[in-house]
């Protein structure tokens, strides 16, 4: 297994090396860290939960032209790596339920892809999250904030890939659901936090915003 974990770190440091959309190595090795926490705290399998965090932006469709592109290529890494059949099925079906793709909400049923899972979205909350969401919305030219647009809900997976209104209304569209989504008690505990700071945020944010500080 530790052979694995080595060359699925590699894997995802070249596969950074080679993309310009803003997501980095940084934010995979930040998950890998939450999920092995994570895993720890909950009992969960550990060298699943860390292997699935380091390739989950690797098998991560919106890399790819073509749809399934991704996971064929981690398929193609665990079967080169001589990965047996049972762990390579696991990883797959953790990486398969890790995005949040708009409304559709796939909800995870193994206690690893409940770990993985809730490791990503604690990156998108707190000041990184915040942090990310400014990064996210400057790379496409989107607005950090536009006033008077009203922030969308049940949008398709189209819908959310597509540019959202300003930075400040993907906090409504997303992040601040993302706490009462956490699968796992440990996940929610670090949520919570993270979450009270998105509050304050964007508190501080309006009340610049409107002249009252
Ligand atoms: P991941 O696949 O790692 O969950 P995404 O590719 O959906 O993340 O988004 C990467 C980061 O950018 C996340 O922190 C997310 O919250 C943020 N983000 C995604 N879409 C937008 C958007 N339209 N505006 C601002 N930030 C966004
Ligand atoms: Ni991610």
């Amino acid at each position: 297994m530790h052979v694995l974990i080595d060359r699925a770190e590699q894997l995802a440091r070249r596969f950074f090396t080679e993309d310009a959309s803003g997501h980095d190595w940084h934010h995979t090795d930040r998950v890998r860290r939450q999920a092995v926490k994570l895993a720890e705290r909950e009992g969960a399998d550990r060298n699943i939960c860390e292997i699935a965090a380091l390739l989950h932006d690797v098998a991560d469709e919106k890399f790819y032209n073509e749809k399934g592109a991704g996971i064929k290529r981690v398929e193609h890494f665990l079967a080169d790596a001589n990965t047996d059949s049972e762990t390579v099925c696991h990883i797959l079906a953790v990486i398969d339920t890790v995005s949040f793709k708009g409304g559709n909400n796939q909800s995870p049923d193994t206690l690893e892809a409940k770990v993985v899972q809730d490791a990503d979205r604690l990156d998108a909350i707190g000041a990184i999250g915040t942090a990310r969401c400014f990064m996210f919305a400057g790379n496409r030219g989107e607005a950090m904030y536009v006033p008077d647009a009203s922030a969308r809900t049940n949008m398709s997976e189209d819908e959310y890939r597509r540019n959202s209104i300003s930075a400040i209304h993907h906090f409504y569209e997303k992040l601040l659901y993302l706490k009462d989504h956490m699968k796992t008690e440990s996940g929610f505990e670090i949520a919570e936090e993270r979450h009270r700071f998105l509050e304050v945020f964007l508190e501080q944010f309006f009340s610049e915003w409107d002249g009252a500080k």
